[in-house]
């Protein structure tokens, strides 16, 4: 990973690649943000350059020039801030964004310094984050390293004078955008390498060091403990399911969170087959477990005074002679009928499952993710969650992602939906009315959190970009998830 380093030295004076400076933009112009340090004629060669090159200093924005002799290093790279904004919040997710794409569009290049306006060790680690977070390269395997442009090899943040937290600030930063690319590249990885069984291989070599514990239930002991949704689910694959329980458990716990994720290694629909569009994004269907699993590694790294679990509920959809039948009546842990009116709502199957164990443990915070349903797309588009569950929990979440630069948005759980899951056959049908989609499946989840605090965030849209890189999020698997829920560790441990 790209290495970080703080220097209060004088940033006009440090040799680098590109030296990258924040413009704002005010009244369809830009001014220089943050860059008294400067010479006369280097500051007038930046305010030439942006008038004869039309710089806006849109957020995100990059503008690369010679930097000439003022400036040690050989180019300066201005990059937008977007316009002034009151609150903290967005104002630190504009340096992310800032730092991000700086440093996304400068890979390739061994060393850049960013000097962007900061305030205090929050702003610094925002900026940290963000640069870390726009230095990602899907590490492909089996490809040849040199046909792909390396990220930049070394960022050096002007920070000025030392500020109380800073090293803390960093250390936060490190740990949550190299959880988010754990994250990334476990959801960028094709599904004919990530099934349940290498999944959770893998999440047994990422705790390996760490003080993360970790046990994995096969499809024998699934089916021996009544786990009916997961192994439901995965019955129709050659590739059988897993639970993994993930368990960071330090001495001065103040509470217990419980976190669960979707881990639905391909998601072909099942018997309920998927169109073929549909299905070619489906390898993201494991982006809950994604983060769920590196979630609670960066708890432990950050060694925050909360005991967390995981559970990663992993199961490949497919059809087949051994697929789950549209109507079969399947059995959740804890004795809840359902019958599987779609197989192809089965995030919905395993994460009961998953609830039902994780509540077992009597958690004081129960919190789910999962790529869960098409209708989170028609409802928030691609780029915001959603954040259900019980109102103190969902504001918690909707306040943590605020803080931590990613977007989750209140829903509601409306009971007068809840009938629509009724069927004579079982306790209730895993679909129920199509309006709404989102909640009812909420309202399905519901059902298995036994009454504990609880949020559920379904990240259908947010968790793959299907478009073009913006800013620090990349092409793929975003990661998206991960820093709300280590902010919301943070906040129950405060
Ligand atoms: N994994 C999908 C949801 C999804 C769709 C995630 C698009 C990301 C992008 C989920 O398992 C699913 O298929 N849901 C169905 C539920 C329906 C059958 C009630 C859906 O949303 O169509
Ligand atoms: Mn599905
Ligand atoms: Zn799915």
């Amino acid at each position: 990973m790209t290495t970080l380093n703080l220097s209060s030295k004088d940033p006009a004076r440090l040799a680098a690649d590109a030296l990258v400076i924040g413009v704002r933009s005010a009244g369809g112009s830009a001014t220089v943000e943050g860059a008294d340090f400067l010479s006369r004629s280097a500051a007038e060669s930046v305010s030439r350059a942006i008038t004869l090159l039309g710089v806006t200093g849109d957020t995100g924005q990059i503008t690369k020039i010679p930097a000439g002799d003022a400036v040690k290093a050989d180019l300066l790279a201005l990059v937008g801030l977007g316009k002034t904004v009151e609150d903290e919040d967005g104002r630190r997710e504009r340096l992310r964004r800032a730092a991000g794409s700086a440093t996304a569009a400068l890979a390739g290049t061994a060393k850049v310094v960013l000097a962007l306006p900061t305030d205090g060790a929050q702003d610094v680690g925002a900026v940290a984050e963000g640069a870390l977070l726009g230095s990602y390269v899907y590490d492909r395997p089996g490809t040849d390293k040199d046909s792909i442009k390396a990220p930049v090899g070394a960022v050096e943040i002007a920070a000025g004078a030392r500020s109380k937290g800073l090293k803390a600030a960093l250390t936060r930063a490190e740990v949550t955008a190299a959880a988010v690319h754990a994250a990334r590249d476990l959801v960028n990885t094709s599904p004919n390498l990530l099934y349940p069984a290498s999944f959770a291989e893998r999440a047994a070599k990422a705790v390996k060091g760490t003080k993360v514990s970790i046990k994995v239930l096969d499809e024998k002991q699934l089916r021996d403990g009544g786990y009916g949704g997961i192994t439901g689910v995965g019955q129709g694959s050659a590739r059988p399911p897993r639970l993994v329980r993930l368990s960071y458990s330090p001495a001065r716990a103040k509470r217990t969170v419980a976190l669960v994720g979707k881990g639905i290694t391909f998601d072909s629909g099942g018997l309920s087959l998927k169109p073929p569009k549909s299905m070619e994004t489906m390898k993201s269907d494991m982006a809950g477990a994604a983060a769920v699993l590196h979630t609670v590694i960066a708890a432990a790294a950050l060694e925050l005074p909360v005991a967390v679990t995981g559970w990663l509920a992993l199961a490949e959809n497919l059809p087949s002679a051994t697929a789950q039948r549209p109507s079969d009546v399947i059995t959740i842990r804890g004795g809840k009928t359902v019958e599987v009116l779609n197989t192809d709502a089965e995030g919905r199957l395993v994460l009961a499952d998953a609830l039902v164990a994780a509540g077992e443990e009597k958690p004081d915070l129960l919190v789910d993710i999962a790529t869960l349903t098409g209708a989170q797309m028609v409802a928030l588009g691609s780029q915001v969650g959603a954040v259900m569950g019980t109102d103190a929990e969902r504001t918690a979440v909707a306040e943590a992602a605020s803080r931590a630069g990613e977007q989750f948005w209140p829903m509601p759980l409306p009971e007068e939906l809840r009938a629509s899951l009724n069927t004579p056959t079982a306790d209730l049908a895993n679909i129920g009315e199509r309006m709404g989609g989102m909640l009812v499946a909420g309202l399905f989840l519901k059902e298995f959190t036994g009454g504990l605090p609880w949020a559920h965030l379904d990240i259908a849209g947010p968790a793959f970009n299907e478009g073009g890189a913006r800013h620090y999020v990349p092409k793929g698997g975003t990661g998206m998830g991960v820093r709300t829920l280590v902010e919301l560790l943070c906040a129950v441990g405060a």
